[in-house]
């Protein structure tokens, strides 16, 4: 492991993951001084600094040392852990966190008009990807014999060239597979972006900084879904008005000057707090409710 002191991240340059990579990183405090070829970012705030690069590089810069970290998605993550696997070596990467965004699917489509049933239809047909070993390994967990046609790009039209008879690619809208007349079937991985890490995480100064980020990490994603929800309501209702928030932490209770058995509460709730759940507390005694949003959070 190289000695620099400074911790680097490799995010993806342009493309479906970098705008919100940047914007999790910034939420975690950090800022960056691009340089003039846009490559890579000065971490100012904190000795972290950024390498934007194709997707498909970050597991191999972390796999040579030249970065600690990656954001990147499990699908192109996954595939290199699964093509470094042969000889029996263990995997050089890691995932650390999921991130939450970036959602798509890696699955197998075949043509609008195939009459689709199962699995075992796949049995003898060549099915383009560039995501072999991925689709290799779930044809091999399916106990399915299909050939795998490994392309570099543009699997959607192998099937329309006939250079193989299904495909197997990432869907995120379902508008690529729509533009090209062929029909989801089947999910070989759920995917979104993932924080990766090498094997080992390095011990100096860096490792602190890997656990310091990590903590923000999770207070980012915990704030993205949880809400303050505060309310006024009878001593006596107060029980049951608890027992329908979704996901409800331990209250605050307080009590209100010169109404005897009337209390306000606040509590966090790390679940989504729909209508349904407010109209539920409103008839078990709830009054003057109100949801907010939370900005930062630190357990
Ligand atoms: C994927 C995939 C499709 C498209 C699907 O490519 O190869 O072309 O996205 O998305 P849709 O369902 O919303 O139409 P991506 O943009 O990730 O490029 P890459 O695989 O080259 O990184
Ligand atoms: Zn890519």
């Amino acid at each position: 492991m190289s000695s620099r002191d400074r911790l680097r991240i490799a995010i993806q340059k342009s493309g479906r993951l970098s705008e919100a990579s940047l914007d999790l990183l910034a939420r975690c405090g950090l800022s960056f001084r691009r340089s003039r070829d846009k490559l890579f970012c000065f971490g100012e705030s904190l000795p972290v600094d950024l390498l934007l690069v194709r997707d498909d590089d970050v597991p191999g810069m972390i796999a040579d040392g030249v970065c600690d970290l990656g954001v990147v998605g499990r699908n192109v993550l996954s595939e290199q852990i699964l093509g470094s696997g042969a000889g029996g070596q263990p995997a050089p990467f890691r995932e650390l966190r999921s991130l939450g965004f970036g959602k798509c699917r890696l699955s197998v489509a075949v043509p609008d008009a195939f009459d689709y049933h199962d699995a075992d239809q796949f049995s003898g047909m060549r099915i383009a990807t560039t995501y072999p070993n991925l689709l290799a390994d779930w044809l091999q967990r399916n106990d399915v014999s299909a050939s795998v046609v490994n392309l570099s790009g543009s699997v959607e039209i192998a099937p329309r060239l006939g250079s193989a008879d299904f495909i197997c690619d990432l869907v995120s809208s379902g508008a690529t597979l729509a533009a090209n007349q062929l029909k989801e079937v089947a999910v070989v991985l759920e995917s979104e972006a993932v924080l990766a890490a090498g094997a080992e995480l390095p011990c100096d100064e860096r490792g602190e900084l890997i656990d310091m980020l990590l903590r923000r990490i999770d207070g980012v994603i915990q704030v993205r879904v949880s809400k303050l929800v505060m309310w006024h309501s009878p001593r006596s209702a107060l029980e049951s008005i608890q027992r329908l928030l979704p996901n409800g932490q331990q209250a605050t209770v307080t009590p209100i000057e010169g109404l005897d058995n009337e209390v306000a509460v606040q509590a966090i709730c790390n679940e989504a707090i729909t209508w349904q759940h407010l109209e539920d507390m409103k008839r078990a005694g709830a009054r003057q409710m109100l949801v907010l949003p939370l900005e930062q959070m630190l357990a």
